[in-house]
């Protein structure tokens, strides 16, 4: 990222003091991140003590194997004894862990009291099928709260889980049940999504014809829906019919702070999916201090709610085992943000009385592309801080999550981590940190990031580069599964001695750090380094655009040239002059060096199921390329639309 352009791309001068009342009364203080300063490892050996150990640990990190870490070694715990049995033990088995919503509008709620008998049944259930302690189990299934007690269960029994995201194919599953040799599957017979129950049994049969996943010995089957589904006798195994007559009670056995806890695939631009591994200790002390930090939970009084799938990391760090561990109460639903209506999410917020909402900057967008007048229509008061997680969030849609969703009271804490840190990295804290519009800010207590130039070295404050992390944390990553070196090669080899995250980052004037997404998604025009994010933002500022996406198609005048392709607001047809008026908007806001050449409008963007742009199916578009691989994409028609849509694009 050249530091002319940079200067131009810094126009986000917005500023919110955290709330009084907030501030007030925050879990985290200022002093948090002095205690950190002075000494990291105590502060995480100090914060391992959230958890409750049967064998508390003497030694806080080994990294005498760089970059193999090791996070109190030689302590012992239970993960689901510490998620579920404890706030029990505690006296709280009434309160509620879990609101289940399901898309047709059916609800349960779960206490921990309940949650503990579903989980013993559940363990009780894997150790009959065969599951030993170390067996990888994996789990196919919809949002339901058997999907919370299947992996509290693994978790309960020491096997490690690889959940596998519903709505991906029998071939994605296939795959992953290959590569970490998984014996038995978790699925349900469907689920429902808008307005209509759709069936998941059938992939993993499908799944489980292919050679590679000759070893899984049984398929439990959770019943949702009640659709007809095929059966295999003897594999095939009711959820209902087997956990039910389990005793609903069973002893947790502690394992080591290093046992493995689930392996988790991201699905990276090129290649194989890697089989990112959490182990236990480590992992869940950082998932439950952050949960208890950038929310700000009060288990009492709070309804957590987090938008996101358990297919994704962020379903499984902030729906299972963060909020979890901290005992708190949270919503658990089912669906889609739209059945039967645009107001749904809105809906749910009032009815729970929810009031932390962690959801993802592409569902903001759409909300906002839905209109202001939707959540009007709902009473969202009780929410007191808002989350954002996935990809960058744009002012123009941090501004509008503010004031139309949090009422212009909330903070808005914008959580920057990823699938391999395990748990959030950089983030403002809700009663502290002055927030500041489309930036993550500042790591977090007991956090080392910086950014860093090609060299790896670290840039100084008003200029980009890469974000590095540059000590280990507690939730990081061991390794790639069954692959040390691809590990070693991915993410330590670019930096002597530092992590590198693959994106692009800058630090502001005030030091803060400014995330730009991938490297990969940073163009080369001119000889000037531009970021995919920040021309996107500054067309989402026009008041006609509602969603953008950016990418660089190779240009032979300039290397690549800047191709936009846009949602316009209300979905009106494109008025005369429009394009041009875009053009010079984007030139105003960041300079003429990243004016678009083209711009495209179209009625909807290839997103990923969680909701990353596919920027590398538009770039094709761009360059006149045959399409690559579409089966990550939630719906692949649009990317005919778009093609049919733009016959010259080139
Ligand atoms: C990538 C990780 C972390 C859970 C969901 C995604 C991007 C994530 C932010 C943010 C800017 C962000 C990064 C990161 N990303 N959060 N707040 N600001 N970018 O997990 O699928 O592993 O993706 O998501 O590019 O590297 P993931």
């Amino acid at each position: 990222m050249s530091n002319e352009s940079l200067a131009n791309l810094m126009t986000e001068t917005r500023k919110f003091a955290p709330p009084a009342e907030v501030a007030a009364d925050a879990n985290v203080t200022a002093a948090a991140y002095e205690a950190a300063a002075d000494d990291r490892l105590a502060f995480w050996a100090k914060q391992a003590r959230r958890l409750s150990w049967e064998t508390a640990p003497t030694q806080t990190l080994d990294w005498s194997n760089p970059p193999f870490a090791k996070w109190f070694a030689d302590g012992r715990l239970n993960v689901a004894y510490n998620c579920v049995d404890r706030h029990v033990e505690a006296g709280h088995g009434d309160r509620v862990a879990i609101h289940f919503e399901g898309e047709p509008g059916d609800s349960r709620a779960i206490t921990y009291a309940e949650l503990q008998r579903e989980v013993a049944r559940a363990a009780h259930a894997l150790t009959e099928l065969g599951v030993r302690t170390g067996d990888r189990v994996a789990i196919y299934m919809p949002m339901l709260p058997e999907t919370v007690i299947a992996m509290l269960a693994c978790a309960r029994i020491g096997a490690p889980h690889s959940v596998v995201f519903g709505a991906f194919s029998a071939d994605a599953l296939a795959t992953r049940i290959e590569d970490a040799d998984a014996r038995v599957v978790i699925t349900s017979d469907g689920g429902y999504r808008r307005g209509a129950p759709s069936a998941l049994k059938p992939a993993v049969d499908e799944a489980l014809t292919r050679p590679g996943a000759a070893n899984v010995r049984h398929v439990l089957v959770v019943r949702r829906t009640g659709q007809d589904i095929p059966w295999t006798e003897g594999r095939d195994v009711w959820w209902h019919e087997l956990t039910e007559r389990q005793p609903d009670e069973h002893t947790p056995e502690a394992f080591d702070a290093e046992h493995p806890l689930f392996i988790l695939y991201t699905s990276g631009t090129t290649g194989r999916p890697k089989g990112i591994l959490h182990t236990s200790a480590g992992y869940l002390t950082q998932v439950a201090f952050t949960h208890h930090a950038v929310f700000d939970l009060k288990p009492e009084t709070d309804v957590f709610w987090c938008t996101a799938d358990v297919g994704w990391v962020t379903g499984h760090s902030y729906i299972v085992y963060g909020p979890l561990a901290n005992g708190a109460t949270e919503v658990l639903y089912e669906g889609t943000p739209n059945t039967p209506h645009n107001g749904r999410w809105w809906e749910i917020v009032q009815k729970y009385g929810v009031t932390i909402l962690y959801t993802a900057p592409t569902a903001i967008r759409t909300c906002m592309k839905w209109g202001d007048d939707i959540p009007a229509q709902f009473n969202l008061e009780s929410l007191r801080i808002l989350g954002s997680v996935g990809e960058p969030i744009n002012p123009e849609a941090w501004i509008w999550y503010r004031k139309h969703i949090g009422g212009d009271r909330t903070p808005v804490v914008d959580t920057w981590w990823q699938t391999e840190t395990g748990g959030i990295m950089i983030s403002p804290l809700p009663g502290v940190t002055a927030a500041k519009p489309g930036a993550a800010q500042v790591p977090l207590p007991g956090i080392s990031a910086t950014v860093v130039d090609d060299d790896g070295a670290e840039v100084g404050n008003g200029s980009g580069g890469y974000l590095a992390l540059t000590e280990p944390w507690p939730s990081m990553l061991r390794t790639i599964w069954g692959d040390d070196q691809r590990f070693l090669d991915t993410y330590w080899s670019r930096f002597e001695g530092k992590y590198f995250a693959g994106d692009g980052a800058k630090k502001d004037a005030e030091g803060d750090i400014w995330l730009l997404g991938r490297v990969d998604d940073v163009m080369l025009v001119s000889g000037h380094n531009i970021s995919t994010t920040e021309v996107e933002s500054a067309l989402v500022s026009h008041p006609r655009i509602a969603e953008a996406a950016v990418v660089g198609a190779t240009d032979p005048q300039t290397t690549q040239a800047i191709c936009a392709f846009v949602i316009l607001r209300g979905g009106a047809a494109e008025e005369e002059g429009l394009v041009e008026e875009l053009r010079a908007h984007v030139s105003k806001e960041l300079g003429p060096i990243a004016k678009p050449k083209r711009i495209l409008p179209v009625d909807e963007l290839p997103k990923t199921r969680s909701g990353k742009i596919m920027r590398r199916l538009l770039r094709d578009v761009a360059e006149n390329r045959e399409l690559g691989d579409v089966t990550t994409l939630t719906d692949s028609t649009v990317m005919d639309l778009i093609q049919r849509k733009l016959p010259t694009a080139a």
